[in-house]
């Protein structure tokens, strides 16, 4: 990087692949920006989606420890990786989606080879959320799968009385529950409400957070564990 050149603001929000242009924007000794250049070296990560994950990974970590993770609706599975990296309690991951983007094995690759000891623990398969099992001990996690998606990420879960992590988006009011409650709150958030509340009456603990809004406007993650455990 040129450094007489002036610094652009560097909007987390920003849909642009991360490339080894970026490199000097994680310049530091701390695990995200270690992630930051093993993403950059890879050359196909949506900046985003490496703020994206980061926000929901350290939020998750800090209520569930240890478990396999069941990333669903996974894309390019970053998600499962520093789930890996900020607890090794967990044996295993697998990342799932219907479709798993080409470029998923660069990123793969390169947390590997930052990360050696997260080799062969990380399954990436073509499965929808239906097809993959989950059972008690599992930490099922999803970051922004569209509308009703969520909603069957939520069921696999209670399902299996597994602990789950959601970062739901596109919210559609036509097809999500709203659980009544849009003549008080707005739709979309009644929506999420719902949810929360539907996860309660299974008998779960729900904790509701932010992640940060410059990153993404949809922002609402959703922890929840049975409260049996
Ligand atoms: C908005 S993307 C989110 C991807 C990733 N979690 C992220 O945060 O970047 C939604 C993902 O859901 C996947 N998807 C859609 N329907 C699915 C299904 N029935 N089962 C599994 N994945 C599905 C898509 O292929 C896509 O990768």
């Amino acid at each position: 990087m040129n450094p007489s050149a002036p610094r652009l603001p560097f909007d987390p929000s920003s849909r642009s692949r991360l490339t080894r242009r970026d490199l000097g924007r994680f310049p530091d000794g701390s695990l995200f920006h270690a992630i930051g250049r093993a993403v950059c070296e890879a050359e196909c990560l949506p900046r985003k989606e490496l703020f994206e994950a980061w926000e929901v990974a350290r939020r998750v970590r800090r209520r569930f420890r240890g478990g396999r993770i069941v990333d669903l609706a996974c894309g390019h599975g970053l998600l499962a990786h520093i789930l890996m990296l900020l607890d090794d309690t967990s044996p295993r991951a697998i990342a799932a989606d219907i479709r798993i983007p080409i470029s998923a094995a660069k990123i793969a690759e390169a947390m590997v080879r930052g990360w050696p000891r997260i080799e062969g623990r990380i399954e990436r398969v073509e499965r929808r959320i239906e097809e993959v099992d989950v059972g008690p001990e599992d930490l099922v996690v999803s970051v922004h799968a569209c509308g009703t998606l969520t909603d069957r990420v939520i069921e696999r879960a209670v399902a299996a009385s597994a602990r789950v992590a959601v970062l739901p988006c596109c919210q559609d009011v036509r097809l999500c529950a709203t659980g009544g409650l849009e003549g008080w709150l707005d739709p979309v958030l009644a929506i999420d409400v719902e949810r929360a509340m539907r996860l309660r009456l299974h008998g779960y603990t729900v904790r509701t957070e932010l992640i940060p809004h410059a990153i993404t406007e949809k922002n609402r993650l959703l922890l929840a564990e049975p409260a049996a455990r």
